[in-house]
């Protein structure tokens, strides 16, 4: 028998999704997305939401000072449409270097997403000037109706919504975010160039039945919510095939652990302090631990026209058990509560630190 793999050496990630948050929150999760990717595109889904290139120039500062000086972290800021944001703020904060690219969030779907799109066509302005300017649109691809099934609103949005948003805007470039159906991944794979998607850590590890083995388990509802095992499989095809169709977006969304643990429990799953260490397990799983490096490395930053990272990380084979709880201190010393993606789980890898 080979002896199995001790260490993996590859370019240093990026993470293409990321929720960052403000305020105390911010302090206690910021540095634990440093620690493991060089570049992130933070969501703009805060309250108020980052609609303006000022707001968004701020915010990257208040990410800035969240981390200590030598951490080398480049945040990528997002712009967040509205019905009445004016093209001329996106054009004016793409070239100015503030806007990596744009999030759609069609009102409603998720997380402070009361202030997105009600009607598609009211950003038909926004998304020319996107497309003629080649800035990424990052879609949460989910339908909103209350009629249409949990389940079947990311199948049923790509029917609804994106295929014609593609064919009014064959030249834009779209990220298809968070992808957890074989719907999806079909419909990317034989898609244009100028359509890709992020896959998370979660979506490969759980399906639906995770929220509910022997009880209700907040811990695992996030939006997209997980779906069957046979998408599950789907996805962990897309991620280790080595299509570049396909890369790395965590969507690390904290949530205190009274906020999920709640009568109305928020959606996300804190994953950033072993992404690298939960995508790694997959790989390895589906014997395509060659295939890691341009998921989470390189196909990320072609798709969007950025260099790829100069530096590398290691990880080690290092069996070691996440923590159930993870008390993060901000600035001023309060503990925030977060239960992070695999708790209580052993994970085989670790991130190499220090180096
Ligand atoms: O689970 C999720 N949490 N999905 C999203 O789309 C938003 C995110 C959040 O901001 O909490
Ligand atoms: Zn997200």
């Amino acid at each position: 028998m080979p002896q199995p793999l001790q260490q993996l050496t590859i370019r240093q990630p990026d993470d293409w999704h990321v929720h960052l948050r403000d305020g105390a929150m911010l302090q206690a999760v910021a540095p634990a997305t440093a620690a493991q990717f060089s570049r992130a595109i933070v969501m703009p889904n805060l309250r108020p939401p980052v609609t303006t290139v000022a707001a968004a120039s701020a915010y990257r500062e208040r990410i800035r000072a969240a981390l200590p000086d030598h951490s080398g972290f480049t945040p990528l800021m997002t712009a967040y449409l509205t019905d009445t944001i004016d093209p001329q703020e996106i054009e004016r904060g793409f070239a100015e270097g503030v806007w990596a690219a744009a999030k759609l969030y069609p009102a409603g779907a998720t997380t402070n997403s009361d202030s997105g799109v009600t009607a598609f066509a009211r950003i038909e302005p926004v998304l020319a000037v996107m497309e003629r300017i080649g800035m990424p649109l990052l879609i949460h691809g989910e339908v909103t109706d209350a009629e249409i099934d949990i389940f079947d609103r990311e199948a049923v949005f790509i029917e609804r919504v994106l295929e014609p948003l593609l064919q009014r805007h064959l030249g834009l470039k779209v990220v298809l975010e968070h992808i957890t159906t074989m719907d999806s991944v079909d419909f990317v794979r034989s898609g244009p160039a100028n359509l890709a998607a992020t896959i998370t850590p979660h979506h490969l590890h759980i399906n639906r039945n995770a929220m509910f083995a022997g009880g209700l388990r907040p811990d695992f509802y996030c939006l997209p919510v997980a779906k069957r095992e046979l998408h599950r499989i789907a996805l962990r095809g897309a991620a280790t095939s080595g299509n570049p169709k396909f890369f790395l977006g965590t969507d690390s969304a904290p949530h205190s652990r009274e906020a999920k643990e709640s009568a109305c429990g928020c959606a996300g799953i804190f994953n950033a302090p072993f992404a690298l260490e939960s995508y790694a397990a997959v790989f390895e799983q589906e014997k395509a631990l060659d295939k890691l490096e341009a998921f989470t490395s390189e196909f990320g930053p072609r798709f969007y026209g950025l260099p790829l990272n100069a530096g590398m990380i290691t990880l080690e084979r290092q069996p070691h058990e996440v923590p159930s709880r993870l008390h993060c201190n901000d600035a001023a010393g309060s503990a925030v509560n977060l239960v992070p993606f695999h708790a209580g789980e052993t994970l085989a890898w670790r991130l190499r630190t220090g180096t």
